[in-house]
């Protein structure tokens, strides 16, 4: 038994359909934030992220390539794993759906619910959206395209298991209201109960014209659909339903899922109702974010308006780009991407704001003192605390930010400490103090306190 309190953070695993972009990036770089904070707060951290590789749209993308789903994917794994290195992403578990021990728990998933009654046999009309992977009746339909993506769907009419999704409704409904930080941020509750108040459908969750997926165990011919598959990865990433693993009585229920909001109704309604079936506890919170886009659009594999994070990664460093990243993106809205304000960014709060208060603090350590601060001190009481205070306030700031998954708000405070002490430095002028011998003592303590803002803000 550990001694610490854990923390299990996860970030949606992608679809290796092709390569990711800076979109995936926000996500996954924001839980490693959450999870390098947590550490550091004493917390026993498991870090998960991975990829989703069965499915419709893997299967054809596989077969225009001309080569088998796993020859596709296992190449695309291994430019995401790179990217990851490149951006510096500390994930505890990757799990890719393929992997041995995930399928077999997926197995044992779906056949306790069929067993008990949740899942049963019957046949399904309507249509399907192979960008979303997802089911759509007559009625949902906006225009006849995907009412999420605004995509063609296609008619599908297939012999298929269901799984009885009604059949919780109302206590998906009570989930929300007894937990209203359930769904972060709470806004996005709403939607979800608008949606279930519209009356909720069993969900499809077999296909017989998929052939790239989970054989479900008792009736082969047909594979498990792709979302039961991948949401039980939150699960079978800590050993439910296998015996790779052992932590799931250590680290379930997830304190965090972070996803984008175009996959909110997946872990809000299905992934909730899998858990009620199994009779498992539900994760703590949800945190859904808005969408980088490009040119007003969603920035997406499947649309191919992407930027490529290890272009920017190479030419940037993965610094600048996590920088920028976490502070433009605000939870729950919309983001444009443009190179230009991610320059600015780079030149005005880093290079500029921190970049200028550490070569100026350190030159001036070094020409006045050879780089060793003398103990004698002097204190200006008032002025001093001007840039003492806010920074001796700043952690408990930042983790009330980093317990709301509100990242850029959190950056937001540490910058108005570095602005803080670039502006002591014009109040203090310490160039003056420096052609002073009697103000040495002053001039020490000036430094001091420039450095330990320095070295609060930083590792913050
Ligand atoms: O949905 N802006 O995988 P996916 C911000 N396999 N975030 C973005 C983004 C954008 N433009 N584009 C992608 C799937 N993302 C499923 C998930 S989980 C059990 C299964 C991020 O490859 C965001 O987190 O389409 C989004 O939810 C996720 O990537 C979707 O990745
Ligand atoms: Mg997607």
């Amino acid at each position: 038994m550990s001694e610490h309190k854990t923390f299990y953070i996860t970030t949606p695993i992608y679809y290796p359909s092709d390569k990711l972009h800076i979109g995936h990036s926000y996500t996954t770089v924001a839980c490693d934030a959450l999870a390098r904070f947590k550490r550091m707060q004493g917390y026993d951290v498991m870090f998960l992220t991975g990829t989703d590789e069965h499915g419709q749209k893997i299967q054809d993308k596989a077969a225009d390539a001309g080569v088998t789903p796993k020859e596709y994917v296992d190449k695309i794994v291994a430019t995401v794993k790179d990217l990851w290195k490149l951006l510096d992403v500390s994930y505890d578990r990757f799990i890719r759906t393929t992997d041995d021990y995930h399928m077999e728990s997926c197995q044992k998933i779906f056949t306790k619910l069929y067993e008990q009654g949740d899942i049963y046999k019957g046949e399904y009309i309507g249509h399907y959206c192979k960008p979303c992977e997802s089911f759509w009746t007559d009625s949902q339909l906006v225009d006849g395209k995907c009412p999420d993506c605004g995509r063609e769907v296609y008619d599908a009419h297939e012999e298929a298991y269901f799984f009885k999704t009604s059949k919780y409704a109302d206590r998906l409904l009570k989930l929300y209201e007894e937990n209203p930080q359930f769904i972060q941020p709470e806004s996005r509750k709403n939607e979800m109960i608008a949606f279930i108040k519209q009356g909720l459908q069993d969900t499809c969750v077999s296909r017989t014209s998929v052939k790239w997926g989970i054989p479900v165990p008792f009736d082969p011919k047909h594979t498990m659909y792709v979302w039961v598959d991948a949401l039980s990865n939150y699960i079978s990433a800590l050993g439910y339903g296998n015996e790779k693993y052992h932590d799931y009585d250590k680290f379930w229920p997830a304190d965090l899922h972070m996803v984008g909001k175009e996959i909110l109704r997946f872990h809000t309604i299905l992934w909730p109702a899998m858990l009620m079936a199994l009779d498992l506890p539900l994760p703590k919170h949800l945190a859904v974010h808005g969408w980088i886009t490009f040119n007003g659009q969603k920035m997406s594999k499947s649309i191919g308006n992407v930027v490529d994070p290890l272009v920017l990664g190479e030419r940037y460093g993965a610094d600048a780009i996590r920088y920028h990243i976490l502070r433009e993106m605000a939870l729950g809205a919309d983001s444009s991407f443009s190179n230009e304000i991610m320059i600015n960014r780079i030149n005005a709060d880093l290079a500029n704001d921190l970049g200028n208060l550490v070569s100026r603090t350190v030159a001036m350590a070094e020409k006045y003192f050879g780089g060793t601060l003398p103990e004698c001190r002097e204190a200006d009481e008032e002025l001093d605390a001007s840039l003492i205070d806010p920074a001796l306030e700043l952690r408990d700031k930042v983790a009330a930010y980093m317990d709301q998954t509100q990242l850029n708000n959190a950056l937001a405070e540490i910058f108005k400490v570095i602005s803080r002490a670039n502006k002591y430095i014009d109040e203090t002028t310490p160039w003056i103090l420096g052609k002073d011998e009697s103000r040495k003592a002053r001039l020490a303590s000036v430094l001091y306190n420039l450095l330990e803002v320095i070295r609060i803000t930083t590792t913050l």
